[in-house]
């Protein structure tokens, strides 16, 4: 595969960033987009543009069909097995909440456990801390151990009678652990318990099958795999989205509305209320032809070629510390060196067009365990080379010296 030909899909990196080349290293963050998801936007906005689902003129038509059209594309994606089982929504973020609202409303009740893990981002917790508020859900963790991955035993460890969901992380953003799904599903179905899965660092990075995985939700973030922002997908098995509520209600999502009564639409326009992100959508379609295009099993490959040779290249720097060790791990290398806040880290590596990202990555309930403020990340994508990790590290070393450290 030819990176440096995927490189020049991606017109970011015509640009100079403090006069320097582009090193990108924050596509968990969110990744950068090829030409054919930019056009498409463009093109669709100057030639085709319409609201979808409403009108019946020729534009309306072709923009429904087109935004249908994604819908399936998804749907053989991550080879679910109905097209009615892909909801669009404004990001992840809105994915889990839809499902806590919705299942929370009809299925939560006050002392029932939801099961998350300590690797769990802020937007697969704090959904949940409202039922507990509302309803008073107990909310139970699966710990991490020390090489910062959650196993099926640390799962089984915490699921009891009380336990009506476990929401777990397919790749956590911090530490990289991948997560063995289709096991603690296989776990959670025995028990008669439903799972979901925050997706957002798994479906950029590794092959999804929801068949295979046999997951209840999973939750996906589109501007994590080289697609617009303001969209997610949330899939959802069809028995679930036929037995659960509405999340929101307005246009698009009726059936009939009077004044004493109100039904609701079909699959999946119940869980679409109002104008939805269409060129978005319309023009996603371009990031899974992209992603198709490379092949899911080659971008695996060559971030996990590069992970390795990062941590190779920053286990051998003195005074870094790469946070977490698990053995299954996707493309992500947290770090701190000691004596330099990972702000000060960021903000020097910036000087060298090199972007990383410094905080607790809305992963604070991790952090608290691991006893850090903050960490840096370097994340990878696609576009990633030999080359990038080495000027992350020769700025790293740069950025030791400033505060003369060896
Ligand atoms: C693990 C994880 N979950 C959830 C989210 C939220 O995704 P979105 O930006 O699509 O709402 C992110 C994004 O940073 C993430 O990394």
């Amino acid at each position: 595969m030819n990176i440096d030909n995927i490189k020049e899909q991606f017109p970011i990196f015509n640009n100079k960033i403090n006069n320097k080349d582009l090193v990108y290293l924050d596509s968990a963050n969110s990744s950068q987009k090829p030409i054919d998801v930019i056009d498409r936007m463009y093109d669709f906005y100057t030639k085709e543009f319409s609201n979808v689902g409403r009108s019946v003129h020729y534009l309306a038509v072709a923009a429904t069909n087109l935004y249908e059209n994604t819908r399936i594309s998804v749907q053989k994606y991550i080879n679910a097995k109905d097209k009615n089982e892909i909801v669009f929504t404004k990001g992840a973020t809105e994915a889990i909440n839809l499902v806590a609202n919705t299942y929370g409303q009809k299925n939560l009740k006050e002392g029932d456990e939801v099961l998350l893990t300590e690797l769990e981002h802020h937007s697969n917790y704090v959904p949940w801390h409202y039922l507990r508020k509302l309803k008073g859900v107990k909310i139970e963790f699966a710990e991490i151990n020390n090489v910062g991955e959650v196993t099926l035993e640390s799962i089984e460890k915490k699921i009891t009678s009380k336990t009506k969901m476990i929401a777990i992380t397919h790749l956590s953003n911090v530490t990289g652990a991948i997560l063995p799904i289709k096991e603690i599903t296989q776990l959670a179905h025995s028990k008669g318990i439903p799972v979901l899965v925050d997706g957002c660092q798994g479906a950029p990075h590794l092959k999804l099958d929801m068949q295979d995985l046999d997951c209840d939700f999973y939750a996906i973030s589109c501007h994590k795999m080289y697609g617009p922002t303001g969209l997610g997908i949330l899939y959802a098995k069809k028995k679930w989205l036929e037995e659960l509520p509405p999340y929101q209600g307005g246009g698009g999502m009726i059936e009939r509305v009077k004044k004493n009564d109100i039904s609701y639409g079909d699959l999946p326009n119940k869980y679409e209320a109002g104008t939805m992100a269409t060129a978005q959508v319309i023009a996603f379609d371009e990031s899974i032809k992209f992603l198709n295009k490379i092949g899911i099993e080659n971008i695996t490959k060559h971030e996990k070629d590069l992970m390795d040779y990062g941590q190779e290249i920053l286990r051998k720097n003195n005074s870094v510390k790469l946070i977490g060790n698990p053995k299954k791990k996707g493309a992500v290398l947290s770090f701190t060196i000691e004596g330099i806040h990972p702000h000060d880290i960021a903000t020097i590596l910036d000087e060298d067009g090199v972007a990383i990202r410094a905080g607790h990555h809305c992963c604070q309930i991790l952090h608290d365990k691991l006893g850090l403020n903050a960490t840096a990340r370097a994340s990878l994508g696609i576009y990633n080379t030999r080359e990038d990790i080495d000027k992350l590290n020769l700025a790293i070393n740069k950025c030791k010296k400033i505060f003369s450290l060896k």
